[in-house]
């Protein structure tokens, strides 16, 4: 998930994959899932790959009446150990919510929890963190109301909220970027103007990508230089190799033809 440090990742919450996967909303980077069994080994993989690098994965249950519920990026906006859980933005998707919303209240003792509500939307999957500077997408699934309340909790927590506008092509803010370290954007071109992240803090960058590896963009940072990177985006991977990171690289094609990326799959908290 894309709204924690590199330091607060030791634990992730994913979803096991739900047998009405093929019917998973899919309008962007894939035109829906075809092989069930292959997503599930991709999806176990991935899971494998984030114990390797030492977070302790927990896997909730399938959905099966809820194709996307793999998605749990989407589900909750975790910031320092505070909860927001927002409204999703498709309504098929808001009754995913409830046991995610359930597991991280049993799990996050003493966290303040806060429900987005009325005609605020939002998915998780729309806010970028950079050290403590945070993104969020304006998108087809997240509107100014809910962007509102996220400013809200920021500014309680003393975080500065930066509002990109997503174009059409795109799901959302984290489809098309993502930030390896606390210190490096990754996007690509041809989606954002190169002003989109401003003034960024010392030290930090975008690097900006071919558009032909979007995709790519999407990847994991996690503690002791390791990075997750999806198979297939060869100018994202030596980009990581030369900020000396260790790469980890899984095939997400099934994943990828329901629009999920690497973020999509998992919350850190
Ligand atoms: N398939 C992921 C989404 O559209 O939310």
């Amino acid at each position: 998930m894309a709204t924690v440090r590199l330091d607060q990742k030791p634990r992730a919450l994913v979803r096991a994959i739900p047998d009405s996967y093929k019917s998973a909303l899919a309008k962007f980077f894939g035109s829906g899932p075809q092989d069930l069994d292959l997503a599930r080994m991709q999806h176990q993989q991935y899971r494998e790959a984030l114990e390797s690098c030492g977070v302790s994965v927990t896997m909730l249950d399938a959905d099966h009446k809820h194709p996307d519920c793999l998605f749990v990026e989407d589900q909750a906006v975790i910031v320092d150990g505070h909860v927001l859980l927002p409204v999703p933005g498709h309504p098929s998707r808001v009754a995913e919510q409830p046991p995610i919303a359930n597991f991280l209240v049993s799990q996050m003792g003493g966290a303040q929890i806060c429900r987005m509500s009325g005609d605020a939307r939002m998915d998780g999957g729309d806010i970028l963190r950079l050290g403590d500077l945070f993104f969020v997408g304006r998108s087809t699934r997240t509107n100014d109301l809910g962007i509102e309340e996220l400013r809200d909790l920021l500014s309680h927590l003393g975080h500065e909220l930066r509002v990109i506008d997503i174009p059409d092509k795109a799901l959302h803010l984290t489809s098309i970027a993502s930030t390896p370290t606390d210190e490096i954007i990754l996007a690509p071109e041809g989606y954002l103007p190169k002003d989109a992240f401003g003034e960024l803090p010392e030290n930090s960058r975008v690097i900006w990508m071919p558009e032909e590896e979007t995709y790519g963009c999407n990847t994991i940072g996690l503690p002791n230089n390791k990075v997750l990177v999806a198979k297939g985006y060869p100018t994202v991977l030596q980009t990581l190799k030369d900020l000396n990171l260790e790469t980890i690289i899984l095939d997400f094609s099934e994943i990828r033809a329901a629009d999920g990326s690497l973020t999509c799959c998992s919350l850190f908290f």
